[in-house]
């Protein structure tokens, strides 16, 4: 199994520490490990003066599956967003034709209070956001800060969306919603958008190869509302690079924090990329108080999806679920009567009730 790690910038490197040793834990000595590390966003700029070196991309093709922290750094802010840190992920993205992002959002019942939402309104919250991952505002070109002929500046992105890049997200949402509960949700603006009329009538076109799934349609700004109203009606919602990137912040919260989510980034063939939705938060980096288990939870949709690894990813999930029954916590989803602990102290806690489980499994199997 040949795994790229790119932890990237701030919290990205401590917990995605944790996810390594989750992922060890849980495959044990079945299958053999190759790690590959890597530098990527603004550890990138600083060492080799590119957000994505040819050396990481290099790593990254080779390899069956990426595991990924984050990117971002202050410093961004006194970047042109095309040079920053953050857009050496959104290139390595697509350069791979990672274009299908999943974004699960479920709450495991024990963070129930840990939401700033209703616990009726959040209550078995369980469903996917699918985010499509290579193009719309940013990739479309033209693009950039210019002058007009009065010297004022005027800023200028494109909203583009061939109708290929819609029918491949279109299958993928439709695919998906096969595997739960067969509804699917697809978000536009369509009342406003060429870009997003077109999306409409496409994802129309291919849901005739897919009567068996009920599909319905949102504008973004209804649906930001619906989300937060009534999370429980979504299965799968299907939606543009923006629109998902927006919504599945705000998504966070019904799973009770951001540091809870978990995304797999996939294209046409197993290889992915398995990264927290959550950022490099530099103001708490290095402080060992970042919740690992997004980080640790896109490990166990790694084995899932790039290696088929069905049993040793609901290892980690079952570990991950029992570490909150048993009361631990980091700051973010901290608790009255809970136990608060850091990243490492989660994540080794994380990784013992992985490997409790798998000697239980060898024992009953010998018994
Ligand atoms: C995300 C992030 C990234 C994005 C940033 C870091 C470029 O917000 O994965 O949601 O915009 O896709
Ligand atoms: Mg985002």
């Amino acid at each position: 199994m040949k795994i790229a790690v790119l932890p990237g910038d701030g919290i990205g490197k401590e917990v995605t520490a944790e996810a390594v040793k989750a992922v060890r834990a849980s495959v044990g000595n079945e299958f053999s490990l190759e790690l590959q590390e890597g530098v990527i966003g603004g550890e990138g700029i600083d060492t080799v003066g590119d957000a994505l070196p040819p050396e990481t991309l290099e790593i990254a093709r080779n390899a069956d599956a990426i595991l990924l922290g984050g990117t971002g750094v202050p410093e961004d802010e006194k970047r042109p967003p095309s040079e920053g840190a953050g857009y050496g992920l959104l290139k390595l993205r697509k350069a791979l034709s990672l274009y299908a992002n999943f974004r699960p959002v479920k709450l495991f019942p024990e963070l129930l209070d840990a939401s700033t939402l209703k616990p009726e309104v959040v209550g078995g919250v369980d469903m996917v956001i699918l985010r499509e991952l290579n193009g719309d505002l940013y990739f479309g070109q033209p693009r950039g800060i210019e002058k007009d002929a009065d010297g004022k500046r005027f800023g200028i992105n494109t909203m583009r969306y061939t109708e290929g890049e819609i029918e491949r997200i279109a299958h993928a949402g439709f695919q998906a919603a096969r595997r739960r509960r067969r509804k699917l949700c697809s978000v536009d603006k369509a009342n406003v958008l060429e870009t997003m009329a077109l999306w409409r009538e496409v994802i129309i076109e291919v849901s005739k190869h897919y009567p068996d799934v009920e599909l319905s349609h949102l504008y973004i700004d209804a649906a930001s509302m619906v989300l937060i109203r009534n999370p429980k009606q979504f299965d799968v919602i299907v939606t543009g690079n923006v629109f998902g990137d927006i919504l599945s912040d705000a998504a966070a919260m019904l799973a009770g924090s951001i540091g809870m989510l978990p995304s797999a980034s996939l294209g046409d063939n197993n290889k992915g990329l398995y990264e927290p939705v959550h950022g490099t938060a530099p103001d708490i980096a290095g402080k060992n108080i970042a919740n690992p288990l997004a980080a640790i939870l896109s490990g166990a949709m790694m084995l899932r999806y790039s290696f088929g690894l069905e049993e040793q990813a609901l290892r980690i999930e079952a570990a991950v679920a029992s570490v909150l029954a048993e009361g631990y916590r980091t700051a973010d989803i901290r608790q009255p009567g809970t136990q608060l602990v850091g990243t490492r102290e989660m994540g080794d806690a994380v990784e013992e009730a992985i490997l409790r489980a798998s000697d239980g499994a060898r024992q009953a199997s010998v018994a």
